[in-house]
């Protein structure tokens, strides 16, 4: 009863508190911004995130960060297409109406369960960088760290998207629909106009000076040089002939003059030129890779693997987790978040020392998440207090290579979509060009991600050579976490979010949250946030996981309570469906 009765505390002051919170201090926290009005299905679903209650289904559901992506995804579905259809639509979508978190110019990654072969995979749609780009491209004429906005804005930072090979391969592979008629709804919305959001304007509004640097981006984004305001309609005729010449050729974005105009845009930027070329664009394609999975609660929790350390370090971290009771622990017990504190300590020392594009770094991918290991690992967190020092393990490994520690720096941005269909197809995709609004290169309607910043800038620490470091042709490793939580063979969870590293930690705590604590799947996205990525305890202010600060203190965290701007969007899957979408941004669920 103490249990429950916590849960249902910190569930109702949690949320409305973090909100006005985070109202006061960054703009990204809220938005209702005249979405109710779009239909009654759409007001139902914002009043159900407001309530705290999830969105009921049977048959078919979408969840992801914009109603009018939400809305393209549920018409695709509720005709019949499957979730590959879908999310062509709501990613099409997005790029239009939250332009500042993904889009065409970015990258993906997608875990895909197949109904009909009952078969667990994935897609990477990573960006590359570019066969001329060597590995000190991050560092000064003193061979130190640019500053990290001096990397991210302009050409430097940009690597060869992956976004519209995603989609379409996974359509071509998963779809039934007509690929052009699935663009249909994101070229309808561009040519006719949508209404900023506040959160699209507020965003803005804080970027307006980078954005004014590039002229294509300012003029799209600051009008008459002011930002565009909330409620402001907003055409991107740009944007809908990009589309439309992907509807007639969706390697067209590879071959044409789309990929010409990326590379001239790029490669002109000043102050920092990028180094694509056109072969770039030629080569690539994006990869299907095997799941990664860790076992928590009696269930297979499955996502990404190299070159994103999402699957690795969210299992890392429920794996050691699962060699103690915590949900005998009260989620508001402090003990609880000392185990997953270090835990999620633990898992980053891993992390920074041996994930990265295993295509290019051998990677003990399976030892990482190997039960033998991780328990091992585990017995480390038996004491009552903080580990006074964490360092990497030894997991199993049939290639001894010595590597040093990572340093590269990622903010959080990015977006998540999460998608069943009426066939029992699951979609969990996480999505980004990077920073918000990217490197902030406008080129066709859509911004060019500055993911080669998720690189470390450095090379080598003390001689030895960083996993992470830049190499012509590589993919950055990401944190992205696209998850698909499997029980006895059958999906029952999709779940993923943004938030740069922290991505890591939001998703491992709603897992938790769902499994441990028996939350439903809105409780678990609501749920306040207590994240540590190896360095500071950062407890979400305004909320009640800031009451662990004295505790979690006095155990020895160094902890910092602060605004965390998750974007979880999650379906559960059981006897019907059940959608959550995060209170923190302008997302919903919608079901059928
Ligand atoms: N750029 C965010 C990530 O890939 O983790």
């Amino acid at each position: 009863m103490r249990k429950i009765l916590a849960v249902m505390a910190a569930l109702a002051a949690g949320p409305a508190v973090a909100q006005q919170a985070a109202d006061a201090v960054q703009p990204e926290a809220t938005t209702s911004g005249g979405f109710a009005a779009m239909s009654p299905q759409v007001a139902a679903a914002l009043q159900a995130k407001e309530d705290g209650v999830p969105v009921q289904g049977k048959t078919w559901m979408v969840a992801a960060a914009n109603p009018h992506a939400v809305q393209a995804g549920a018409d695709v579905l509720a005709a019949g297409g499957t979730a590959a259809d879908a999310l062509v639509a709501v990613q099409t979508v997005l790029g239009l109406v939250e332009p500042q978190s993904s889009g065409l110019g970015g990258g993906a990654f997608l875990v895909w369960y197949d109904a009909a072969s009952k078969q667990l995979t994935t897609l990477d749609g990573r960006e590359t960088a570019p066969l001329a780009a060597t590995p000190k491209r991050f560092l000064d004429a003193e061979g130190e760290p640019l500053k990290f906005y001096d990397a991210v804005v302009g050409g430097l930072s940009v690597g060869v998207p992956g976004t519209p090979a995603l989609l379409a391969t996974a359509q071509a592979k998963w779809g039934k629909g007509n690929w052009a008629d699935l663009l249909q709804p994101a070229i309808t919305l561009a040519q006719d106009g949508f209404d900023v959001s506040p959160r699209l304007a507020a965003l803005i509004a804080e970027d307006a000076e980078r954005l004014a640097r590039f002229e294509s981006t300012a003029s799209y984004f600051l009008p008459q040089g002011q930002p565009l305001q909330a409620g402001a309609r907003l055409t991107n005729v740009a944007y809908a002939d990009t589309l439309r010449t992907l509807a007639d050729d969706p390697r067209a974005f590879y071959t044409g003059a789309i990929a010409q105009d990326i590379v001239d845009t790029v490669n002109a930027a000043v102050p920092a030129g990028g180094l694509l070329s056109t072969l770039d664009f030629t080569l690539y394609a994006a990869r299907e890779r095997d799941a990664v999975c860790a076992p928590f609660q009696g269930h297979e929790v499955c996502g990404m693997g190299p070159p994103s350390s999402g699957a690795l370090t969210v299992g890392q971290i429920l794996g050691m987790l699962d060699n103690y009771d915590l949900g005998a622990l009260d989620p508001a017990d402090p003990q609880a978040w000392r185990l997953i504190g270090d835990a999620s300590r633990l898992a980053f020392a891993d992390r920074g020392r041996y994930m990265a594009d295993s295509d290019f770094v051998p990677m003990p991918t399976a030892g990482l998440v190997d039960p033998t290991y991780l328990a091992e690992r585990a017995k480390l967190l038996g004491g009552d207090d903080a580990l006074p020092e964490v360092s990497p393990g030894t997991p199993e490994w049939d290639h001894a290579m010595l590597l040093s520690d990572d340093e590269s720096i990622e903010l959080p941005s990015t977006s998540h979509i999460s998608i069943v269909d009426s066939y029992g197809n699951v979609a969990s995709m996480t999505t980004t060009i990077e920073n918000g609004f990217g490197s902030r290169l406008m080129v066709r309607g859509f911004l060019l991600n500055n993911e080669l910043t998720d690189f470390s800038f450095r090379t080598h620490s003390d001689g030895v050579p960083i996993a992470n470091r830049l190499e012509p042709g590589k993919r950055p490793r990401s944190s992205m976490a696209p998850t698909i939580v499997m029980k006895d063979g059958a999906p029952a969870l999709a779940i993923g979010s943004p938030g740069g590293s922290r991505i890591i930690g939001y998703v491992a705590q709603a897992i938790i949250a769902h499994l441990a604590w028996g939350m439903d799947v809105q409780q678990a996205v609501a749920m306040p946030h207590a994240v540590n990525r190896f360095g500071t305890y950062d407890l979400e202010a305004g909320t009640t996981a800031a009451d662990l600060e004295g505790p979690l203190g006095d155990m020895g965290f160094d902890v910092k309570t602060q605004d965390l701007n998750s974007g979880l969007h999650a379906i559960e899957i059981s006897d019907g469906l059940k959608g959550g979408a995060d209170p923190r941004r302008e997302g919903i669920a919608l079901g059928d």
